[in-house]
């Protein structure tokens, strides 16, 4: 029988699919958000993985969970957290900034979250906040409220979770 070495396991995918009802979106560009989202969370992890030991990593798996549910009545709440290094609050507060990137040069724009924002705020009337710290982790918790009405809308957000 193989073993797997630790850096061979790869980062585990957890999720917890609430039962969401038909919300008006714009069901692409909230794809791109998830989208953006994952990038990060999946390069956050690798980098960390990097630093980490393989009894760290094997023992404390690299792992994003993916929350859905319906809060207040209201709210359709997507949560996606990481189990990375977490973020500085020096990073924390110039996340959702044009341009702002920790990454090397020609790894990132640093437009992933300032476009995702844009989308969640100003095109779904929501909201999109985080809560990190180092060594803390990471979670992105986007909210849209299910009753929006904007013209052009398509009916998806239980789709992009299907
Ligand atoms: N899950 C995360 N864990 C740790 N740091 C993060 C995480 N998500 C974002 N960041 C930090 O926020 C910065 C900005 O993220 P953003 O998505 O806007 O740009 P980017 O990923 O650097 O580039 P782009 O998305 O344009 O390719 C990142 O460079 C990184 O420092
Ligand atoms: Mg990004």
């Amino acid at each position: 029988m193989r073993s797997l070495s630790s850096n061979q396991l790869g980062i585990q995918l957890v999720k917890e699919y609430g039962h969401l009802p038909l919300v008006e979106c714009y069901a692409g560009q909230l794809n791109q958000v998830f989208m953006n989202l994952l990038a990060n969370a999946i390069d956050a992890l690798e980098e960390y993985d990097k630093e980490r030991s393989p009894q760290e990593i094997y023992f404390c798996r690299s792992t994003i969970r993916i929350r859905t549910e319906v809060t207040d009545n209201e709210f359709v709440t997507i949560r996606i957290g990481d189990t990375g290094p977490g973020m500085t609050e020096e990073v924390r507060d110039r996340l959702f900034d044009p341009f702002f990137t920790t990454k090397p040069v020609g790894r990132g724009t640093g437009l992933g979250l300032s476009i995702s924002q844009e989308i969640i705020v100003s095109k779904h009337g929501g909201q999109i906040t985080c809560i990190s710290a180092p060594g803390q982790g990471t979670e992105f918790m986007i909210k849209i409220p299910m009753r929006s009405h904007p013209l052009e809308l398509t009916l998806a957000v239980p789709s992009c979770f299907g």
